[in-house]
């Protein structure tokens, strides 16, 4: 029975949505949290008092030692990562440090430990790129940016602990999340701000790459449920089934924020830039019996009403928000 979880990137997007879902169920909570750019205890203000908190970075084994010395978890949820693919074609080691020594220290120690249930938070960027059909648990690995390369590293480290070690781990490799709270770095905060701003929206390339959309509380709900009736060993995919053009989604937002699509920069186009992701997600949907609630059209308004009334959070940021956007997209 899993009772004590330690959640590593708790104070991120999706690590906050599933603090608070897991303390909703009933789990007692630590988390493990560094606060990079990304971080941020604001999302966990409404849960408050009711979990333990270490500003610890993953990659300090030592410290990391102390926190499953004292909190002895039965459960290792492991979001922390650096997410974002054009910070990492920017400066790839930190992604190879973080993503890949960082877990492996988690790893080594939940092993120590005697940790009953790992979940590695992988993602659907690490099989690349397809243009047709989707990919099923069994597709390879074919990552194409320095971030999904250290995904991979981190993805098939857990899976060598499971083999080599019998750490019960579980892996998962959730499709492109989205929602309130997101740091607007990522397609959708970044249109929702500059369009809220009154700004020229970048868009890669001629807009057509193609994204998985998934609402961050279904995520959330998904590892969860994963979290309850997964099998250690396995791999499973979590998406919608919900495929949009970036173009497409930039012009759903200007309308839901009645924008003009005169707002829209085309800018040269991310290097290696994925064209298309997509999931197979008949395994979860099986074994566990999760599948996506939210459709794109519910999730979107959610998250630009948020965006709306959140916009301080935002621009609390927006120093090292706009120093960013310079380098990134040449403004
Ligand atoms: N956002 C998505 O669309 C998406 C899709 C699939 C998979 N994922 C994966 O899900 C996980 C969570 O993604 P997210 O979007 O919430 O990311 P995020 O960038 O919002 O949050 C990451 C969190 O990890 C923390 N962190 C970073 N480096 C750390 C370190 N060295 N030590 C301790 N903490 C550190 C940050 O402070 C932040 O709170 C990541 O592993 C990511 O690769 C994300």
């Amino acid at each position: 029975m899993i009772e004590k979880l330690l959640v590593t990137g708790g104070a991120g997007f999706i690590g906050s949505f599933f603090v608070k879902a897991s303390l909703g169920r009933g789990y007692r909570v630590s988390v493990v949290d560094v606060l990079t750019y990304a971080g941020d205890l604001a999302r966990l203000k409404e849960v408050e008092g009711r979990f333990n908190f270490y500003r610890i970075d993953i990659r300090n084994y030592e410290e990391l030692r102390e926190v499953f010395e004292r909190e002895k978890p039965d459960g290792v949820i492991h979001f922390a990562a650096e997410s974002h693919v054009d910070r990492s074609i920017l400066n790839p080691r930190i992604f190879l440090e973080t993503n890949g020594l960082g877990t492996l220290n988690l790893l080594e120690l939940s092993r120590e430990f005697e940790v009953k249930l790992f979940i590695n938070v992988s993602t659907d960027e690490v099989y690349g790129e397809i243009r047709e059909g989707k990919f099923t648990e069994e597709s390879p690995l074919r990552p194409n940016s320095p971030y999904s390369a250290s995904k991979a590293y981190q993805d098939m480290l857990g899976r060598a602990y499971f083999r080599t070690y019998g750490l019960p781990v579980i892996t998962v490799r959730p499709c492109n999340n989205y929602g309130p709270w997101q740091y607007p770095e990522k397609l959708i905060p970044v249109v929702i701000v500059k369009a809220l701003r009154g700004e020229p929206i970048p868009v890669y390339g001629d807009g057509s790459n193609v994204r998985e959309w998934l609402y961050v509380e279904d995520c959330a709900e998904s590892i969860l449920m994963v979290l309850e009736k997964g099998k250690p060993g396995e791999v499973y995919n979590i998406g919608s089934g919900i495929e949009r053009k970036n173009l497409n989604v930039v012009r759903a937002i200007l309308k839901l924020l009645g924008k003009s699509e005169e707002l829209i920069k085309f800018v040269k186009d991310r290097p290696g830039h994925d064209y298309r992701y997509s999931l197979d997600t008949s395994k979860i949907s099986r074994e566990i019996g999760w599948r996506a609630k939210t459709d794109f059209e519910t999730g979107l308004e959610k998250t630009v009403t948020w965006y709306r009334e959140n916009l301080s959070w935002v621009m609390s940021k927006a120093r090292e928000l706009e120093e960013y956007w310079r380098r990134v997209y040449q403004e």
